[in-house]
Order: C-alpha cells, then sequence, then structure tokens
C-alpha cells in the first residue's frame, strides 16, 4: 500500500541527493550559512545536500518553489527572517509560511552592521545619520529587495530616523555588496556573515550594529541603540523548512543532521569568524521553530504596520 510505501521510504531517508534552496544569490550571507550546513549535513546523511540559488523577489520565489515540491525531503529551504515578514509584505503569496511547510529547525540568528562606501562622508553612526538627513535626496539604500533582511533592516533604519532615501533591489546582498564596494551605491544595512571581511579590510565603513550587544568580531562597534538610535534593532534568524506532508521520520532525519552541524567544530568556527553563532540547543527542534515563526509573524506584520509600509 502507498501507506507502507511512503513509511519504507522515510525509513532508508535518503537514498539520493538532496536539494538545499537559497533563496538568494551565491556568494551572499544566506548562501554562507547554507553551504557550510549543507557540507556538514551531507557527511551525516550520507548522501550529498546541493545547494540551488533560487533568487528573486526578496526570497518568495524560492519559498514558492520548495512549498509546491513534492514532500519527500529531497527539496528543502533554507530561508530567513523574510518568511516570517513575507505575509506582511506581499498581498499575493502562493504559499503561507507558517501551513505550507514543515519546521525542520532554527540555524543560526546573524547579527546587521549598517555600512556604507569606502568614502562615504561620516566618522560615526551620528553623523552618518546628519548627513542622510541633509542629502537623502541623493542617498542610494541597497537592499536584496522586498522581504529580505536587508530591505526589513532598511526599512526600520528609515522609519527610526524618520527620514526616506532611495532603495536599490539586488538579487541578494553578495551583488549588493559589488556594488557598495565600488561606490555605485551609498549605504546598506546587512548581515555580518556578508559585511565582515570586508569592514575589517577598510573596503567599506561600518556604523553601527543592530544587536542589543556589541560583538565580538567588531567590540569597538558600537550598537545603534549606543549610538542613540531607539527602534532599529532586528536580527537575521534562519531556519530549515520542507514542503508541508514530509513524513515526521524525514524531518527528524533533516533536523537530527542540522543538530550535529550545529555542533560541528568547523561550522562553529566559520559562524565565529563571521560574527554570528549557532542557536542555543534547546531552540533546535521543529516545534520551537514552529512557535517562533508564529511570533516572529506577529511581531514584524506590527512593526511593519506600523511603519506604514503597504504590502505590494
Ligand atoms: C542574501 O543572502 O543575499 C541575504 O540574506 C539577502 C538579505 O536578506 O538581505
Amino acid at each position: 500500500t502507498l501507506v507502507t510505501a511512503t513509511a519504507a521510504s522515510a525509513q532508508t531517508y535518503p537514498t539520493k541527493p538532496i536539494t538545499m534552496v537559497i533563496p538568494f544569490a551565491a556568494g551572499g550571507p544566506t548562501d554562507v550559512v547554507g553551504r557550510l550546513i549543507a557540507q556538514s549535513m551531507s557527511k551525516t546523511l550520507g548522501q550529498q545536500v546541493i545547494v540551488e540559488n533560487t533568487v528573486g523577489a526578496g526570497g518568495t520565489i524560492a519559498a514558492a518553489r520548495v512549498a509546491h515540491a513534492q514532500p519527500d525531503g529531497y527539496t528543502i529551504l533554507l530561508h530567513h527572517i523574510g518568511q516570517s515578514t513575507a505575509p506582511s509584505l506581499y498581498r499575493k503569496l502562493s504559499f503561507d509560511p507558517l501551513t505550507s511547510f514543515e519546521t525542520a529547525g532554527l540555524v543560526t540568528e546573524v547579527p546587521m552592521t549598517v555600512v556604507a562606501r569606502g568614502n562615504f562622508p561620516a566618522k560615526d553612526f551620528s553623523s552618518m545619520v546628519q548627513y542622510i538627513k541633509a542629502n537623502k535626496d541623493k542617498i542610494n539604500l541597497a537592499n536584496a529587495g522586498t522581504g529580505s533582511a536587508s530591505h526589513l533592516c532598511g526599512m526600520l533604519f528609515q522609519h527610526a530616523i524618520n527620514t526616506q532615501f532611495t532603495t536599490i533591489p539586488y538579487k541578494g546582498t553578495g551583488p549588493a555588496m559589488n556594488d557598495l564596494l565600488g561606490g555605485q551605491v551609498d549605504i546598506m544595512c546587512d548581515q555580518t556573515t556578508n559585511t565582515t571581511s570586508y569592514i575589517k579590510s577598510g573596503k567599506i565603513k561600518a556604523y553601527a550594529v543592530t544587536t542589543p550587544k556589541r560583538l565580538a568580531v567588531f567590540p569597538d562597534l558600537p550598537t545603534t541603540r549606543e549610538a542613540g538610535v531607539q527602534n532599529f534593532e532586528v536580527s537575521v534568524w534562519h531556519g530549515l523548512y520542507a514542503p508541508k506532508g514530509t513524513p515526521r521520520p524525514v524531518i527528524d532525519k533533516i533536523n537530527g543532521a542540522l543538530k550535529v552541524a550545529l555542533k560541528d567544530q568547523l561550522v562553529i568556527d566559520r559562524f565565529a569568524g563571521l560574527g554570528t553563532e549557532p542557536v542555543a540547543e534547546n531552540r533546535t527542534s521543529p516545534e520551537v521553530h514552529k512557535q517562533f515563526l508564529q511570533s516572529e509573524i506577529a511581531k514584524w506584520k506590527t512593526v511593519i504596520q506600523q511603519a506604514g509600509v503597504q504590502p505590494e
């Protein structure tokens, strides 16, 4: 019968390579996290976990692709905070972040940095804010499209300093970073997994971190709150998903491999060098992930409404 067949294939899963869909461009922050855990999960599962970058529409194209894939564990999604903001930013989605997926565990929470091109004329965060306010018609902020973390962060920034500037969408902050390095855009609010090396080498300027506490990688960089701007805090949490209806034993195997990855010293060390760390062990279960997703959807709905942002 079909039931026995499903149970049997869940038992032997995985018997072929698994595709991990990443919603943003290769070389960017989500890709970095995805490739690191995919590598470790491949070892645990005994099958290759192949990363596929399905880009566009701030991550919602990738989420739609996985929501509508076979629920057999061979197509999974690594997504971030955008999974919780999309319902408040898009009028029409072909999926529901909460009901179209099985949650397979939280991965990491990545701090964000407020950065600018190398020759941006401001020495600290408050002079940056002053400069932006005085030149708002000329300022361009690069982001990864509506629904991305850099979009959310840029939106919070504009709201917090009560100023609007132009935003330019890319297929990920990997490509956006190229234009920031080249000086084609002025500012960006992006994850430390993408900005750390460029800040350290002095190729871009960093002004603040968006976390309640300073970061070990940048002890001299103030938090947004310390720098005098309130209501401008965000961390980019990541989670793994499979299509709704994926058998529980398969989810357990994916989750088990994720848990191993988050204890892999190579992953921990690479994360640390990029200003982040695995989530605490008590947050890695599918249940905690689901509850957290639910609370994040509610939280950002309120914040986005209060910021006066209308869904597209
Ligand atoms: C990326 O991987 O490009 C980022 O996560 C984009 C973003 O959400 O800002």
